[in-house]
């Protein structure tokens, strides 16, 4: 058993590894997280006490992250600003959590000698063409495009910094775009669920051409647990499921599955600077440590999610009308 403090617990893919982590393995998990309008205590909601223990607080608070990496034996930061969307608005705390909070945890992390996972994402290596050939690997050069991407690629430089020169046993991983139950409102999968159950026509960005590699959250999270049972210190990972899908072919999935027309959406405002395509080689973590997606069929997860999203209103619901709000001022 290990004492592992979660940071960002309370988020989409970080709540997803708490429960993961309480099922799959005998670990005490405590998470830490600030409940930014990302957050939720809901996400957490049964699971043992014995187990999981909570605690409130921004991962760029020194003492507090002094005192309770002190106390684990291996640190999977999670916590961050996630949305492109919000970083185009307003950049600043992605700055402030991204990079200064990542720091933070390094710091603690060196004085303690304490191992840490850092969760990273495959847009720190920029935009692929659609017919090009090659995909992600680990040796792809750092790329971002959007104030999130380069600052989670700088946290990523920060944490090969600190093992390089102080010796912290670190690992990173980059994973693809996660879908499944608990993703805020604001992320393109539950915004087009959310959307048509509330009869709303789902909203796509440009024509909707640009490609993402959808992976579940709980396959994310079994890699995670992989590589840090078995990943080698100063490694990079990537994670990805072999889900390239283009975003127009999500929303007619979706609408496809909620009973809709296909084309019953609408065209609205590109992102700006948008990502045209991400595809992960998960080629060394598949052989170097033998991990494996167990979701092969993103149209079954695809289904399930929307079942989760139609029984589950009361999660949603609270944060959905100023999310719409927000994007009605982009027009999107
Ligand atoms: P999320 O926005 O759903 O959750 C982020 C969590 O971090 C929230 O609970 C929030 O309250 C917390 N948080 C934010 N700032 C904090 C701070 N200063 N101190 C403490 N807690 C703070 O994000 P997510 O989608 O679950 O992403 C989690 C991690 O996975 C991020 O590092 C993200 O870059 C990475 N990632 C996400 C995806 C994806 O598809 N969503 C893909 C690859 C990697
Ligand atoms: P998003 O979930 O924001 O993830 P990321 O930007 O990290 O890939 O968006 C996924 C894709 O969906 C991206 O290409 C932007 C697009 N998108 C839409 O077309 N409509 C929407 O309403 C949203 C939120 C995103």
């Amino acid at each position: 058993m290990a004492r592992l403090l979660v940071t960002g617990g309370a988020g989409f893919i970080g709540s997803n590894f708490v429960h993961y982590a309480v099922e799959h393995t005998d670990h005490h998990l405590t998470v830490l997280d600030k409940l930014t309008y990302a957050g939720n205590r809901e996400s957490l909601a049964g699971l043992p006490e014995d187990r999981v223990s909570f605690v409130l607080g921004d991962i760029a608070d020194a003492a507090l992250v002094d005192d309770l990496v002190g106390s684990v034996d291996a640190v999977v930061h999670y916590a961050a600003e996630s949305h492109n969307d919000n970083s185009l608005s307003d950049p600043h705390p992605f700055l402030h959590t991204n990079l200064v909070g990542s720091f933070t945890l390094l710091e603690a992390a060196r004085r303690h000698s304490v191992r840490l996972h850092h969760i990273s994402t495959d847009e720190v290596y920029g935009d692929l063409e659609l017919d090009d050939p090659a995909r992600f690997t680990e040796t792809t050069p750092y790329n971002p495009s959007s104030p999130y991407s380069s600052t989670k690629a700088g946290s990523d430089l920060l944490v090969r910094a600190w093992v390089r020169s102080f010796g912290v046993e670190a690992t990173i991983s980059n994973c693809s775009n996660n879908y499944g139950p608990y993703q805020h409102v604001e992320k393109f999968i539950p915004r087009q669920i959310t959307n048509i159950l509330r009869g709303v026509r789902p909203k796509l960005y440009g024509e909707g051409r640009n490609v993402r590699d959808w992976i579940h959250a709980d396959d994310h999270s079994s890699a995670v647990l992989t590589i840090l049972e078995k990943g080698r210190v100063g490694e990079t990972y990537l994670i990805g499921a072999d889900g390239e899908k283009d975003n127009k072919t999500v929303i007619e999935m979706i609408l496809t599955l909620m009973g809709q027309p296909a084309d019953a959406f609408d065209h609205v405002t590109d992102r700006a600077g948008h990502d045209l395509r991400y595809a992960i080689d998960s080629t060394k973590l598949r052989t170097e440590l033998g991990w494996r997606p167990h979701y092969q069929d993103f149209e079954s997860g695809l289904a399930a999610t929307i079942q989760w999203y139609r029984d589950n209103e009361s999660w949603w619901a609270p944060a959905k009308d100023a999310t719409e709000a927000f994007y009605a001022r982009l027009g999107q």
